[in-house]
């Protein structure tokens, strides 16, 4: 009982201490009150942070809630001028959304593993290397050199994710941002017509942006969630993004060595940015990366392909794409977390791609 006592008055203590913080902005008491059960999706669901400190924080580069997870309580301190413990509950906050930092269980981990759903990329060699097809609530990542068949795969997927799940698909829409102005309509048509589809249904559960440069390129994946927001509860959901190439803007944008840290730090963000979507949507994410051919020196150096560390730790399932004998294309497994490394063999036919 007496326990029980103490153990009450250290709550209220802690609340009274948080009244207290709650008063050294009174403006914001309101809004924290208020927003306190909602899920965070912008910095202003935080607790404690209202829309003047928000602004504060956007300035200083703090502009999503990752960024926010990621971030120090000194940092957050200084720049939105709160004190060190209210910046602390920003940060936890901001950390159990973005779901960075904390633990799960094992076999809840494992219960959501089997909520992953594949989509068959129309070559059963292929597929079997990737453990049935690409999966949800991850990135793929093919790269290799140019007409290596990135896009050939990226297009063939964009059709076989609108099959039933007793085809290989998920019965999905799709979203496309194209960077490199290498989206053909024509090629999804001819795909779907030689997969038995018709293709205006296709089209019609595929949504293409362009994407101008890589600022414009990270907004995309904003619209593409109010896209995944609104389809969510149709007969065909979105269940497939595709980002070809995921690279191009970044590589052009920042050329010489001083800009590398600043394009790693946007592309850490931009990154986040797309696990969170694939997670929270239990979305399939296709991105394509090209590199230059350099076959001696490429299975021995993980930084070759361009992104570096960042992506290289972050994307889930990485496969390495060359010209084989005969117009053939060969996989190759990179690090994948839950499967052998192997190779596959597959074509570029007018089906996309197939054995
Ligand atoms: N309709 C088609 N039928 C058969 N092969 C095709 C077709 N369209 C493209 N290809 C093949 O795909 C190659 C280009 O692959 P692509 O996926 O665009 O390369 P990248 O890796 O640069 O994205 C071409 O060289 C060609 O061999
Ligand atoms: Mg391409």
């Amino acid at each position: 009982m007496a326990k029980k006592k103490k153990v009450d008055d250290e709550i209220k203590e802690l609340e009274e201490f948080e009244e207290l913080e709650i008063q050294d902005n009174p403006a914001e008491t309101t809004v924290k009150k208020k927003k306190k059960e909602k899920t965070v999706a912008t910095l202003e669901d935080l607790p404690g942070v209202g829309p003047a400190t928000a602004e504060k924080l956007r300035e200083a580069g703090y502009d999503s809630i990752e960024a926010i997870a990621v971030a120090s309580p000194m940092e957050l301190k200084e720049v939105a001028g709160i004190s060190e413990g209210a910046a602390l509950k920003i940060i936890q906050a901001a950390r159990e959304a973005a779901n960075i930092g904390t633990f799960m269980r094992a076999d809840e981990y494992y219960e959501r593993r089997k909520t992953v759903g594949k989509i068959t990329t129309g070559s059963k060699s292929l597929d079997k290397l990737l453990g049935g097809g690409i999966e949800t609530q991850a990135i793929t990542e093919f790269f290799g050199e140019f007409g290596s068949g990135k896009s050939q795969t990226a297009h063939t997927l964009a059709v076989t994710a609108q099959l039933p799940p007793e085809e290989g698909g998920l019965n999905g829409s799709v979203v496309w941002i194209d960077t490199e102005n290498t989206f053909r309509p024509e090629r999804i048509r001819q795909i779907a017509e030689n997969r038995g589809l018709d293709p205006d249904e296709v089209l019609k559960h595929i949504y293409v942006a362009r994407a101008y440069n890589s600022n414009h390129q990270m907004l995309l994946i904003e619209k593409a969630e109010e896209i995944i927001k609104e389809k969510m509860e149709s007969e065909k959901p979105v269940k497939l993004i595709i980002i070809d190439s995921l690279m191009a803007h970044f590589r052009a944008e920042y050329v010489g060595r001083g800009s590398l840290a600043e394009r790693q730090q946007k592309l850490a963000k931009h990154l986040a940015d797309i696990h969170r979507v694939a997670n929270l949507y239990d979305v399939a994410v296709f991105v394509t990366n090209q590199v230059q051919a350099k076959p001696d020196a490429f299975f021995g150096d993980p930084t070759r392909p361009i992104g570096g560390h960042i992506l290289a730790h972050s994307a889930t399932v990485r496969i390495y794409l060359r010209k084989g004998k005969a117009g053939k294309r060969v996989a190759r497994l990179i690090d994948a977390p839950h499967l052998p490394e192997g190779e596959a063999i597959f074509r570029i036919t007018e089906k996309g791609i197939e054995d």
